[in-house]
């Protein structure tokens, strides 16, 4: 993957080494409608399927991919299946955070070691084009990590799939990577997750926020983000705080039926282009007032953006001590209001935009009291 934050590489050594973000599987009622979706508005290319044409009775999988992001889209042919209950019981969202090693069998035996429940065992997959070595381990809910070891494969995803070329002309809007994943879980759990990556997986606590950096007159949420050892794998873990209403973490807890993936930040190298291809293509975002724009530069200073351009299309910036970012959220990508996309352009900026916190949560808000969950 590419490298995000260079200057925080380890020079020790990296005792669970990852290259990066493999692929994020969500679980979905309808993947064959759920990848047109991904196809006509976030512009990704459809490259691989396994489903019963190709073998795989019990379900149809979806992978599609733009840049460096790799998206599964999977369904069930049958009510029994636990993909179709995962599906009943959260919405469509994300099931798997899989990610890319070079030894599968020996980061899962160290997690295991160290505490980590198992899943699945490695096994290893073969077809034409190589062999894929995958193993995986609970997280969150009922979130899990699969870690795919593909050195010695050449073929489009990994065995089980068929490659496919997608009669649809996507364009790409720009999406580069996986830049972080945020989990959201109940009250009082965010510590045993911070404690989870750090002991199992050996990642280092980032940043802490609590619920003074992030709270409303109304709700309020506390923030802690891990980062694994070489910065490319990100995750911020989120729980509620008491606030006078219903945070968004909570109505995420309500409609989720528990714990999982909140938000996936997807890295682009120009969000002006990309977000106004995303709005073009129909995709809706969380709105901001306009008088957010009256003192944003005033707070973070010049920047090579215009103003105008970036209070058009609702983009919001904010600056830390290395540099700056622009960052913009989607409303729920389903109707519970649950996983959502953020768009984030770093330059220079490491952190995740704790100036916006408030006019974002604010406007996180006005969508709870249009459904009536605030
Ligand atoms: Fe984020």
């Amino acid at each position: 993957m590419e490298a995000l934050t260079k200057s925080s590489v380890d020079t020790g050594k990296d005792s669970f080494p990852l290259n990066g973000t493999d692929y994020i599987e969500f679980y979905v009622g309808n993947a064959k409608q759920s990848a047109f979706y991904y196809q006509y508005c976030f512009g990704f290319k459809l490259v691989a399927y396994c489903g019963p044409e190709t073998g795989t009775m019990d379900r149809a999988s979806y992978v599609l991919q733009q840049g460096k992001v790799r998206f599964i889209l999977t369904t069930a042919m049958q009510p029994d299946h636990a993909i179709s209950k995962h599906v009943l019981k959260h919405g469509d969202g994300v099931k798997v955070l899989a990610l890319w090693v070079d030894d599968a069998k020996e980061l899962y035996n160290t997690a295991i070691e160290r505490g980590a429940t198992s899943i699945e065992p490695p096994k290893t997959l073969k077809d034409e084009h190589g062999e894929v070595v995958v193993a995986s381990i609970a997280s969150y809910g009922e979130t899990l990590h699969t870690f795919v070891e593909r050195k010695n494969y050449s073929g489009a995803f990994m065995p089980g799939y068929k490659a496919v070329d997608s009669p649809i002309q996507t364009k790409p809007v720009g999406l580069q990577y996986i830049d972080h994943c945020v989990g959201n879980v109940e009250l009082g759990e965010m510590n045993t997750w911070v404690q989870f990556y750090q002991d199992v997986m050996g990642f280092k606590l980032l940043i802490t926020f609590d619920d003074k950096d992030i709270s409303t007159k109304y709700t309020a949420l506390m923030s802690k983000v891990v980062s694994n050892g070489n910065g490319y794998v990100k995750f911020p873990i989120n729980e509620p705080a008491k606030g006078l209403k219903r945070s968004q973490i909570e109505e995420y807890l309500d409609f989720y039926n528990g714990p999982g993936v909140q938000h996936i930040a997807i890295a682009t190298n120009n969000i002006i282009e990309t977000v106004g291809q995303l709005r073009e293509n129909g995709v809706e975002f969380l709105f901001v007032p306009d008088n957010y724009y009256d003192e944003v530069l005033g707070r973070v200073g010049d920047i090579d953006e215009e103003l105008e351009e970036l209070k058009k299309l609702n983009i919001l910036v904010d600056r830390d001590e290395e540099g700056y970012l622009l960052q913009i959220f989607t409303r729920p990508i389903q109707d519970r209001p649950t996983v959502f996309f953020e768009i984030i352009q770093r330059k220079g900026a490491k952190s995740f935009g704790k100036g916006n916190f408030k006019a974002l949560f604010e406007a996180i808000e006005r969508e709870q009291a249009r459904r009536g969950t605030l």
